[in-house]
């Protein structure tokens, strides 16, 4: 299993549809200028293809594309048609100022989609597929061609369509399990039948794109990879039509890790993985699950006290990838009942707090009690309580109140008091156009720190009419990501509490470093 390959490895080559195939997620799609910030990410993440959108669908689409292809010189642009001429006139026009190029050309192969949804003959569709991709080889050398609901074809057929858009002219042969049917069993060996089987077959490239209605997408593309492709579509956060695409952070993290076994590589680059799907996430209003791999919440968070003992002592124990190295922010420990002293002292050392036996005892009783009252012990909740057991005070800032004034018909206006560490107090006050904004333009004066607001989440963590909400804030400073997280029945009272963390912890760390530079440590 851990045995090192010492062969070179294939290279394969991650083409991007999350602005094509990921913007066809229900509830997912975005503006076109929103389009060209997420394809400047998606080129530094390293992706060798964009797919960036449906030229034919509007205007606005076709702009979007227009400029994406002309800025983003160092990628590959894939113009996306149907087998129809306005189709491929629009997306060969939106794509002729990239520096590289291909067209993507797709036509259904199974049977069930011929009678239903084409409405045509196994002759009349090899006719017009010949017609379009010869018709888009006049203009695009590079010519990418999917049968589309593959996997549910008839394998005959489906070799009769690759023959034809060989034929024609097809440099790239994409076969997509459209409908997340396959299984990585029967789904891998068709690759290898098709290059043996047909004419011309073992002088195209071979590329998959996978959907996730079973969950097999990621497992599905591998198999596909064991059998020769050399290029496989994903999209960023696994999104896309119903349960979306093959995720480009699994599989490239599974080749990443594993690619002792699979022989692979990727020119990605994981330390972008994070702040691309948080992008993505935020811009298309697509939230994560927090056990989704890699990008989830949970995805690097423990809570048994067990995985928390051995993760201090070797991170190994019960870590299979490096959460920063994909740009994640390390808070792999959550605190709550099943947490050891062990977490917890660690978990104050980052906050530089280092305290004598005794005082210890004292926070880890003060600390089981209020564990018992909510599940999860935030850093804000567990610097209140080091301060308790210590007499001291552990934060820069604290929050002593907050008023709202919010409605339907007016401004929404905030006060905000916090107390300093040196106890004097101060109120400010601000508005904005809801009332989280108001109590975060309050919260910029009251706290004078210089860290840029990225993201605030809001969370039920129960139900009914009493539930209460999680608050995470993000903050960035000097390049790095602070997080504050807090819990309350007010959500607007969750959400200040968080970030006035966020901004405590940015100040605790610099005093930290600031004290360990000093000491020469
Ligand atoms: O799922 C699919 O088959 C597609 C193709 C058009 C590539 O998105
Ligand atoms: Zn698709």
């Amino acid at each position: 299993m851990n045995q090192e390959n010492t062969q070179a490895k294939r290279r394969i080559r991650i083409f991007d549809t999350t602005l094509r195939d990921g913007e066809q997620a229900p509830g997912a799609s975005i503006k076109p200028e929103q389009k060209i910030v997420i394809a400047r990410q998606l080129a530094r993440l390293g992706v060798d293809v964009i797919e960036p959108g449906f030229a034919i669908s509007s205007p606005g689409e076709f702009q979007a594309i227009q400029q994406i292809s002309r800025e983003l010189q160092g990628v590959e642009i894939a113009g996306f048609a149907r087998c129809v001429k306005e189709d491929i006139d629009a997306a060969v026009a939106a794509t002729r100022d990239a520096a590289k190029r291909r067209l993507h050309l797709f036509i259904s192969s199974s049977q069930i989609h011929l009678d239903f949804q084409l409405r045509k003959t196994q002759d009349e569709v090899i006719r017009v597929l010949r017609d379009m991709v010869a018709y888009g080889k006049q203009f695009v050398d590079e010519i990418e061609f999917s049968p589309m609901d593959a996997s549910r074809s008839s394998e005959e057929f489906l070799y009769r369509v690759i023959e034809s858009a060989i034929d024609e002219g097809a440099t790239v042969i994409n076969v997509p399990d459209t409908m997340g049917y396959a299984l990585p069993e029967e789904f891998g060996p068709m690759f290898t039948r098709i290059r043996q089987n047909v004419r011309g077959g073992d002088k195209v490239a071979y590329s998959t794109h996978c959907h996730n209605d079973l969950g097999l997408a990621v497992a599905n593309s591998l198999a596909a990879i064991r059998h020769g492709v050399t290029q496989v579509e994903v999209c960023v956060n696994g999104i896309g039509e119903r349960a979306g695409n093959c995720s480009l952070e699994e599989l490239v993290m599974a080749i990443h890790t594993r690619g002792d076994s699979l022989g692979v590589e990727t020119g990605i680059q994981p330390e972008h993985i994070y702040e691309t799907s948080r992008l993505v996430s935020r811009t298309m209003h697509f939230p994560i699950a927090f056990n989704k791999p890699i990008v989830g919440r949970n995805a690097f968070q423990h809570e048994s006290g067990i995985h928390q003992d051995g993760l201090l002592k070797n991170r190994n124990t019960y870590e299979i990838m490096d959460p920063e190295a994909m740009g994640i922010p390390r808070s792999m420990i959550i605190l709550g009942k099943h947490s050891g002293r062990h977490a917890i002292k660690h978990r104050i050392a980052e906050y530089g707090f280092r305290l004598e036996d005794g005082e210890m005892e004292e926070l880890y009783t003060r600390f089981k009690a209020k564990a018992d009252e909510q599940k999860i012990i935030t850093d804000d909740v567990l610097l209140q309580l080091v301060g308790e057991s210590t007499d001291t005070v552990t934060e820069p800032y604290s929050l002593v109140d907050l008023q709202v004034l919010a409605g339907s018909q007016r401004t929404r206006i905030a006060s905000v008091t916090v107390r300093r560490e040196d106890g004097s107090e101060g109120t400010f006050a601000a508005s904005g156009e809801g009332p989280l904004e108001a109590v975060i333009h309050c919260i910029r004066q009251a706290v004078p720190v210089d860290a840029e607001f990225e993201d605030l989440e809001l969370h039920s963590l129960s139900t009914g009419e009493g539930a209460f909400g999680e608050a995470v804030v993000t903050v960035q400073h000097q390049g790095e990501r602070y997080q504050g997280t807090a819990v309350h029945r007010d959500i607007i009272l969750a959400a200040a509490r968080a970030y006035v963390s966020a901004c405590n912890g940015v100040l605790l760390t610099a005093r930290r470093i600031g004290k360990a530079a000093a000491a020469g440590e």
